[in-house]
């Protein structure tokens, strides 16, 4: 039976509109509704609820879809998270006697800074572990467990997640990553979009943008 004090912090966190908001004990997200803190969210980036964000920075135009639940992050441009996306949620130290953070609180760390780059696809129900950095471009397929870096512009899946294949050729790779198009002003975007289809007339046209 859930206890007096959570019917008293709901109401007060409906009435006041404030993060006054009951927690699950074991996971500390929220129950109710979404919760975040030490985040930013960059120009029309935005995350859809529910989630729990904490030490996020999410940049211009990257979004996250329903419920995920990420700590400790830096993620680029341009980024199109899917659904239920758990991402730098921690680590359990796995060779002593237990796991249970009782044991180790305040003596080991039990997180580490996850990075993920700039126009990065991740499809839905995928987790990405503590200190993994994913590169600019690079798409992880639906259902994946990221252990390990992700090349930039490469294609994973699966569990462990493993490079499926590239975008690009690696010629093309290298121009698209010396050209950085997602810093590019609002004007030098639309002129981008119009080169949508052409990977290849873009990269040939991109000097006279400027
Ligand atoms: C990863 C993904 C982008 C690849 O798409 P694609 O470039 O069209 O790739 P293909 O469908 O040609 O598949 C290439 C190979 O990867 C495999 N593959 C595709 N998606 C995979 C995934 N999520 N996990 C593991 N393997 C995958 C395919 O079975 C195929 O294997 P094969 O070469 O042995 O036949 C896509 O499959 C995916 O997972 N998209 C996410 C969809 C989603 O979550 N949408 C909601 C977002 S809001």
């Amino acid at each position: 039976m859930k206890s007096l004090k959570y019917y008293i912090q709901t109401l007060l966190g409906k009435w006041l509109n404030s993060p006054i908001i009951p927690k699950d004990k074991t996971t500390g997200f929220s129950l109710v509704r979404s919760e975040r803190s030490h985040t930013t969210l960059g120009k029309r980036a935005y995350a859809v609820e529910p989630y729990y964000l904490h030490n996020v920075q999410l940049g211009d135009y990257s979004y996250f879809a329903k419920n995920a639940q990420v700590a400790n992050t830096t993620i680029g441009k341009f980024c199109s998270i899917g659904p239920n996306f758990c991402c730098g949620l921690g680590i359990h130290p796995t060779t002593g006697i237990s796991t249970h953070p009782m044991f180790y609180r305040g003596k080991k760390a039990e997180h580490r800074q996850t990075t993920i780059g700039n126009d990065v696809f991740i499809g839905a129900n995928v987790t990405v572990l503590d200190g993994v950095t994913i590169g600019d471009g690079a798409v992880v397929g639906a259902g994946a467990v990221v252990s390990k870096d992700v090349p930039p512009y490469a294609i994973v899946g699966g569990v462990p997640a493993r490079i499926i294949k590239y975008r690009f050729d690696e010629q093309t790779i290298e121009k698209l990553l010396q050209i950085k198009w997602w810093n590019s002003s609002d004007e030098q975007l639309k002129q981008i979009q119009q080169h949508f289809d052409n990977v290849a007339e873009f990269i040939a046209e991109w000097r006279h943008f400027n």
